[in-house]
């Protein structure tokens, strides 16, 4: 079983994928995190994928169908995983669906104003992926990782200009998968407004 995680940039996709990974015990796959990884180490795969990243606008479909399915097929996904980011508008929809595993869909729900705020105030760890928001999830000294001590940064598209062509991309592509699982009764919505906890206590219950 699949379950897709749906929702504009900030949503909480990620927090939420992350807390349901440990809770199920199934791997996250954050098409988003295996694409800034290979930014970073300046991989092909990376030197390719830079310059939609740095727009905010998606990377091709071949790319991250590609990405998926080798994900997909290695043995940590066995017992199915969690799709942060994955699919991202109707082409990725279909060819998920051609895979012929079991999914639904969650549609987290925040609204735009919302969204705009978590982003500018949030921090990653370079190293570990540890995720922070300066106003609602603060690291415990300066601006360093609680895990593992790196010093936090912004991430290159949380830039004021670049939220908001990743917002316009969502509403244009990414949005009418919420109608498409609806249509096939796989969707679930959840209220995405509220701590961190208690999103995923809903989602939890939703499931
Ligand atoms: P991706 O990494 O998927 O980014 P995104 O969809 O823009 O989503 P975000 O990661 O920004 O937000 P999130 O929903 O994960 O929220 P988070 O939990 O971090 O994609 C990046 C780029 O990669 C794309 O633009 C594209 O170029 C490319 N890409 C990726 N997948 C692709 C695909 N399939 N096809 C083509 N291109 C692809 O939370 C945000 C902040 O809010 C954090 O600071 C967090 O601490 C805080 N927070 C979380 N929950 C709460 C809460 N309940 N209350 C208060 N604060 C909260
Ligand atoms: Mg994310
Ligand atoms: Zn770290």
């Amino acid at each position: 079983m699949i379950i897709v995680l749906l929702g504009l940039p900030g949503a909480g996709k990620g927090t939420q994928g992350e807390l349901l990974s440990s809770k199920l015990g199934i791997k996250k796959v954050s098409t988003g995190d295996i694409l800034r990884e290979a930014v970073r180490k300046a991989t092909p795969l990376g030197l390719q994928a830079k310059e939609a990243m740095d727009k905010g606008e998606l990377v091709s479909d071949d790319i991250v169908i590609g990405i998926v399915k080798e994900e997909l097929s290695g043995k940590n996904c066995r017992k199915g995983c969690i799709m942060d980011g994955f699919p991202r508008n109707l082409q990725q929809a279909k060819e998920l669906e051609r895979m012929k595993i079991k999914c639904k869909a969650v549609h987290i729900k925040v609204p735009e104003e919302e969204v705009i705020k978590r982003l500018s105030s949030r921090r990653v760890c370079p190293n570990c992926g540890a995720l922070y928001n300066l106003i609602t999830n603060p690291p415990k000294k300066d601006e360093k990782c609680d895990i593992c001590g790196e010093n936090l940064i912004q991430r290159e598209d949380d830039r004021e200009e670049v939220i908001k062509e990743r917002i316009k991309v969502y509403k244009e592509s990414t949005e009418q998968l919420i109608n498409y699982y609806r249509r096939k009764g796989k969707l679930i919505e959840i209220n995405g407004v509220g701590s961190a906890k208690e999103v995923h206590r809903r989602l939890e219950v939703a499931l």
